[in-house]
C-alpha cells in the first residue's frame, strides 16, 4: 500500500482525500491518501518525517504553499517563479516541488471552452496568490495579452514587473477595467469576492461585457457566483472553479503515478462531497 496525502492547516474540509482516494481505487492502484493537519512550526519536521515513513508524494495547501519551498530538494522552474508549491513528488528519495494550480486552471479552461487560447485578449481580476499562479502559467504557455486589474493597483503592477515570462500586460484600476471591458475576450476572476458566505458581492460591473467573451471564476462555492450570473445574463459563456480544482488534482495524480485519472469521475466525486454544502445553480452542468 503506497501512502500519499495533503498537508495544510486547517485540513479537515479538504476535498482532496476523497477525490484522490477514489481515483486511486478506480485505477486499481493500492494507495491511501491522507489529510495531514500540520502546523507551521512543525512543517520542516513533517516534511522530513514523511520521507522517513515512506510517503510517495503529497499535495500542499493553505497556508504552506510558499513556506514548504525551503524544505524541498528541488523546485520546478514554474513553481519557483510563482513562489508556491501545491504538489510534491518523490524521486530518488528527493522531494521535487511543482505547482499544478495554474496548469489545472488552463486545462479546465481548454476542456470547457477551447483549446487554442493564444490570441485571446485576457483581463484578470485580482493580484494575490491564485492570480500569480494563473498569470505566470498562462504567460509561460505563450498567452501574451493579459491585463490585470486589482483593488490595490500596486500589487497588479508588481505581479507584472516580477514575472519572468514575456507578455504585454497593463495594470488597471477596477474602474479602468470596467470601462475597457468590451475589449476582452476572456475574463478571469481570481479574488475571493463572492465566495460563500459573502455571496452577493461582485468584483466588477459587467455592463460593458462583450457577449462573446468567456468568463471564468475560480470560486466554486457558491457554484455560480453573482459575478458569473451577471456574465451569463449578458450572454457570455461561463465556468466556475470546480474544473481548476479537479484538474490540479488530476495533474498531481499523473505526476505521482504516470497514469491519467478519469476527470469526469473525479468531478462527480467532488460534486457529491460538496452536496449540501454548496449553493447549486439552476443548471448543475454549468461548470
Ligand atoms: P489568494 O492567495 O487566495 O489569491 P490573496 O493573496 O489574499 O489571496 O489575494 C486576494 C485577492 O483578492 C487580491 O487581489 C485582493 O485585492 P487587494 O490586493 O487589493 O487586497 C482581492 N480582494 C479580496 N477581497 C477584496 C475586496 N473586498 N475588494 C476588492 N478586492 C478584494
Amino acid at each position: 500500500m503506497k501512502l500519499y496525502g495533503v498537508i495544510g492547516d486547517p485540513i479537515a474540509h479538504s476535498l482532496s482525500p476523497v477525490m484522490q482516494g477514489r481515483a486511486f481505487d478506480e485505477m486499481g492502484i493500492k494507495a491511501h491518501y491522507h489529510p495531514f493537519h500540520i502546523k507551521g512550526q512543525d512543517l520542516e519536521i513533517a516534511i522530513k518525517g514523511m520521507k522517513a515513513i515512506g510517503v510517495e508524494g503529497f499535495n500542499v495547501t493553505i497556508p504552506h504553499k510558499t513556506a514548504v519551498i525551503p524544505f524541498l530538494d528541488s523546485i520546478d522552474p514554474l513553481a519557483k517563479a510563482i513562489g508556491a508549491v501545491n504538489t510534491v513528488i518523490r524521486e530518488n528519495n528527493r522531494w521535487i516541488g511543482y505547482n499544478t494550480d495554474g496548469e489545472g486552471f488552463t486545462e479546465a479552461l481548454q476542456a470547457e471552452w477551447k483549446e487554442n487560447l493564444q490570441d485571446e485578449q485576457v483581463l484578470m481580476i485580482g493580484a494575490g496568490g491564485a492570480a500569480k499562479a494563473v498569470f505566470y502559467t498562462l504567460l509561460s504557455k505563450g498567452i501574451h495579452h493579459i491585463d490585470i486589474c486589482n483593488r490595490t493597483m500596486e500589487r497588479a503592477k508588481k505581479l507584472i514587473k516580477d514575472c519572468p515570462y514575456k507578455g504585454h500586460s497593463t495594470a488597471l484600476t477596477l474602474t479602468e477595467a470596467e470601462e475597457k471591458l468590451s475589449q476582452y475576450s476572456l475574463i478571469i476572476q481570481t479574488t475571493s469576492i463572492g465566495m460563500y458566505p459573502e455571496v452577493s458581492q461582485s468584483p466588477l460591473s459587467l455592463e460593458q461585457l462583450n457577449p462573446n467573451a468567456f468568463v471564468s471564476d475560480i470560486i466554486y462555492n457558491p457554484f455560480e457566483t453573482t459575478f458569473l450570473k451577471a456574465a451569463k445574463k449578458r450572454g457570455a459563456k461561463t465556468q466556475n472553479g470546480l474544473g481548476m480544482f479537479v484538474y490540479q488534482g488530476a495533474l498531481a495524480f499523473e505526476k505521482w503515478t504516470g497514469q491519467s485519472p478519469n476527470i469526469q469521475r473525479m468531478t462527480e466525486t467532488v460534486m457529491e462531497q460538496l452536496g449540501g454544502n454548496v449553493c447549486l445553480p439552476e443548471n448543475k452542468n454549468a461548470f
